[in-house]
């Protein structure tokens, strides 16, 4: 395990993490019409993301990516319904949390909602992160008013913790988060007896 923390650089699995009917793995380049597609009103509402959102927006985006990686900030994975085919929606993990923190966010396309994306690609990516980065606590940091997004941090399995007021910021504006985290033993892995960093 790391005493590092964030670790860093941060690597990629070896395979894609596939849970139900989610298949997470690296976005590319080949991705950015669909990504395009999938970002809709819904995804602007509750994401700071450039509005309109442009194929240049994520060209610039997956340029910034490799940077991400290497100082340690985060990951984020496309998410197909299958190995290889179109990206529909997107699963990142964070560490900007302080020692031992790691966070989740997610957004599925309009075409693909409603059908356990967001709720598989949290889990597996859960597992994952637990297993490879050994975080004391994974959060997802949800505006009190998106139901929708509640909904699949408890269908996934975190717990719901409370609101942290101002807990994010939105292009520069703070607003209050409904905190829910996942702890290890939430998705059946065994903290260590003492952590390094
Ligand atoms: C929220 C979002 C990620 C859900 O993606 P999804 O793949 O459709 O979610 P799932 O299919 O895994 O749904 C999980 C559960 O949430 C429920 N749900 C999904 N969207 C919902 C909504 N808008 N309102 C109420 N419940 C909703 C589903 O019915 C399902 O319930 P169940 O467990 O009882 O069956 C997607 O609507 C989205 O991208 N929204 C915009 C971006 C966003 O809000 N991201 C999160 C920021 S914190």
């Amino acid at each position: 395990m790391d005493t590092a923390w964030p670790p860093r650089p941060l690597r990629w699995p070896g395979r894609p993490l596939t849970r139900g009917p989610a298949v997470l793995d690296r976005m590319t380049f080949d991705d950015v019409p669909a990504i395009v597609a999938a970002v809709d009103a819904e995804v602007l509402r509750w994401i700071a993301m450039p509005d309109p959102y442009t194929e240049a927006d994520a060209v610039a985006y997956l340029m910034s990516q490799g940077t991400l990686s290497a100082r340690g900030a985060g990951l984020t994975f496309a998410v197909r319904t299958e190995a290889g085919g179109p990206l529909v929606g997107s699963a990142g993990l964070h560490f900007r949390g302080g020692p031992g923190v790691a966070e989740i966010g997610y957004w599925v396309g309009p075409a693909a909602r409603g059908r356990g994306l967001a709720t598989a690609s949290t889990r597996v990516l859960a597992e994952w992160a637990f297993a490879t980065f050994g975080p004391r606590r994974i959060e997802l940091l949800i505006e009190p008013g998106n139901a929708g997004s509640a909904r699949v941090a408890l269908a996934a399995g975190a717990a719901y913790e409370g609101v942290r007021r101002a807990g994010i910021v939105h292009w520069g504006r703070p607003r209050d988060a409904a905190v829910y985290a996942f702890l290890p033993a939430d998705v059946g892995h065994r903290p260590p007896a003492r952590y390094g960093w």
